[in-house]
């Protein structure tokens, strides 16, 4: 108990990633190993104060800024899809841009987006491989072109209990998986991000097991709903947000739409994920939202809108139950 109060004081002082300004949320696992980690490396409880210690300068120094995407025009904006509706209004640009989960920056939502900003994302290239009959790579810009870009508006429910409503533009995970071919075998997708050892985040919290790792159901990276987002806000998705390729499931939290995708492959087994493998007890595979299952440190029955601060019921499925309740007979938290 006692070691478990100076963590959550700890948490309150250093307000560092998931913690702020929601609950405490750090998996308290992967905090206590990083305090083993830290006195390991003799930074001591000074170092601990700071939360997840020093960000350097952003691998953007060293990094080319993005180009503007010259040769992609008329892409954005996309026509907006009709067809995925919500009850409320739009979360504003400059706060949906300026409150961002990106850990290989750093923990801090405000600061991802000034230290991600020159990140490298042309030339980019996607590998889909795995149990398919046709293995590919895609180049980004490629996938750009040609595929059928649309704008959809999608709820966003973080497990941390914020909530916003963003315009993705992008296109339907399944169109590139019929690309590929997945065989008879594959039953489970998993889904990496960029791995680079300079950025920030990366280089200073060598404890988490870079990279990013992410993992659906096949009949859930199926679904029409799972979306490969190549824009936001009707042009190309910025850095803090995930370019220039990114996973965006909404019906679950939002740990599972991982950014900067480079690979995803096709597999039978169901494949460990990031935070699940951190903290098992606290991030399910499946993490579909659910206001009556609460995380085991905080109610999951309200969420907090980014833009007004209005707190409002947490909706079943994120509100896609129409789309995707019959994936889980047994319900969003006991999917069999
Ligand atoms: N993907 C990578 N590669 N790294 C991350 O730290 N954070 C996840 C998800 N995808 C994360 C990630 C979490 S916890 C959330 S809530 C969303 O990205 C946040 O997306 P946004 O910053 O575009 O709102």
């Amino acid at each position: 108990m006692g070691r478990r109060r100076s963590v959550v004081r700890v948490r309150a002082l250093s307000r560092a990633g998931w913690e702020i300004p929601e609950q405490s949320v750090t998996p308290e696992g992967v905090f206590l190993r990083r305090r083993e980690l830290l006195a390991a490396l003799g930074y001591g409880a000074g170092a601990l104060l700071l939360g997840c210690g020093p960000d350097r300068p952003a691998a953007s120094a060293r990094a080319a800024a993005t180009p503007p995407p010259s040769e992609l025009p008329g892409r954005y904006p996309a026509p907006r899809s009709r067809r995925y509706r919500v009850d409320r209004a739009i979360t504003p640009e400059a706060i949906a841009g300026r409150y961002n989960n990106f850990y290989e920056f750093t923990t801090d939502k405000e600061r991802v987006h000034e230290l991600a900003a020159g990140m490298r994302t042309r030339p980019w290239q996607v590998e889909v491989t795995g149990l398919v009959h046709r293995p590919r790579t895609f180049d980004v810009d490629e996938l750009v072109r040609r595929m059928p870009l649309e704008e959809r508006v999608y709820r966003f429910r973080c497990v941390e209990a914020w909530a916003m409503v963003v315009p993705w533009t992008g296109f339907p995970l399944r169109a590139l998986l019929e690309e590929v071919q997945p065989t008879r075998a594959a039953r489970y997708v998993r889904f990496v991000s960029i791995h680079d050892p300079e950025l920030p985040g990366v280089a200073s919290q060598p404890w988490y097991p870079w990279p990013y790792f992410e993992g659906l159901r096949l009949d859930e990276a199926t679904n029409e709903l799972s979306l490969l987002a190549t824009g936001i806000y009707g042009h190309p998705l910025p850095p803090q947000h995930g370019a220039p390729l990114r996973l965006v499931v909404p019906w679950k939290y939002g740990f599972k739409s991982l950014k900067s995708l480079v690979r995803i492959e096709l597999v039978a087994e169901r494949p460990p994920t990031f935070w699940n493998r951190l903290q098992p007890r606290e991030y399910g595979f499946y993490a579909n939202v659910d206001p009556h299952t609460p995380h085991p440190r905080w109610s999951q029955a309200s969420e907090r809108r980014i833009d007004t601060g209005a707190r409002v019921p947490t909706q079943v499925y994120n509100g896609y139950g129409a789309f995707v309740a019959d994936l889980y007979p047994r319900g969003p938290s006991n999917p069999a």
